[in-house]
């Protein structure tokens, strides 16, 4: 069951431009199933921990600056092959990058304001997901 389910966020970005729906949409209309959902927003501290991985990176500061600049749309996703599926789904990084129709191609206008995040493993889907959400918020 772990490896049919993913954790997404909509960030501060794609928020702030109006496009929750129609990502939302997209994320459908691709076979994902919502099983958890939440807007919300991340302080500085929260995003920081989110990201921890990162924490020696260059980018970090900007990315935990930018996750906490304003609200973000945290899901879970339920589908088959869901960390792969979801990740071909979002395209690459860098949205300068991303193959035609994806929805960073779509999207985002930049390598940190990339519009969406996608899990990278099942062991980090689960992680993830119990960052945001209870057993309650789950379905
Ligand atoms: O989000 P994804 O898994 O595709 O990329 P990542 O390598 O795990 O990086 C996490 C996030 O850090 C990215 O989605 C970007 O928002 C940001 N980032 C950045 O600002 N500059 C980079 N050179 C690489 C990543
Ligand atoms: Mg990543």
């Amino acid at each position: 069951m772990a490896n049919n389910r993913t954790f997404t966020m909509i960030k501060p970005d794609a928020v702030a431009n109006g496009h929750i729906g129609a990502i939302l949409d997209q994320v459908t209309k691709a076979g994902f199933k919502i099983v958890a959902l939440k807007y919300t927003s991340l302080s500085a501290e929260k995003a920081g921990e989110f990201y921890a991985v990162h924490a020696e990176r260059g980018f970090f500061a900007d990315l935990v600056g930018f996750m906490s600049s304003g609200p973000i749309v945290a899901a879970i996703l339920e589908k088959d092959n869901a960390i792969e599926d979801f990740r071909k789904l979002i395209g690459a990084t860098d949205p300068a990058k991303a193959d035609k129709g994806t929805i960073r191609n779509l999207f985002a206008k930049s390598i940190d304001a990339n519009a969406v995040h996608g899990s990278d493993s099942d062991e980090n889907a689960e992680i993830e997901g119990n960052f945001f959400f209870s057993s309650f918020e789950r379905f």
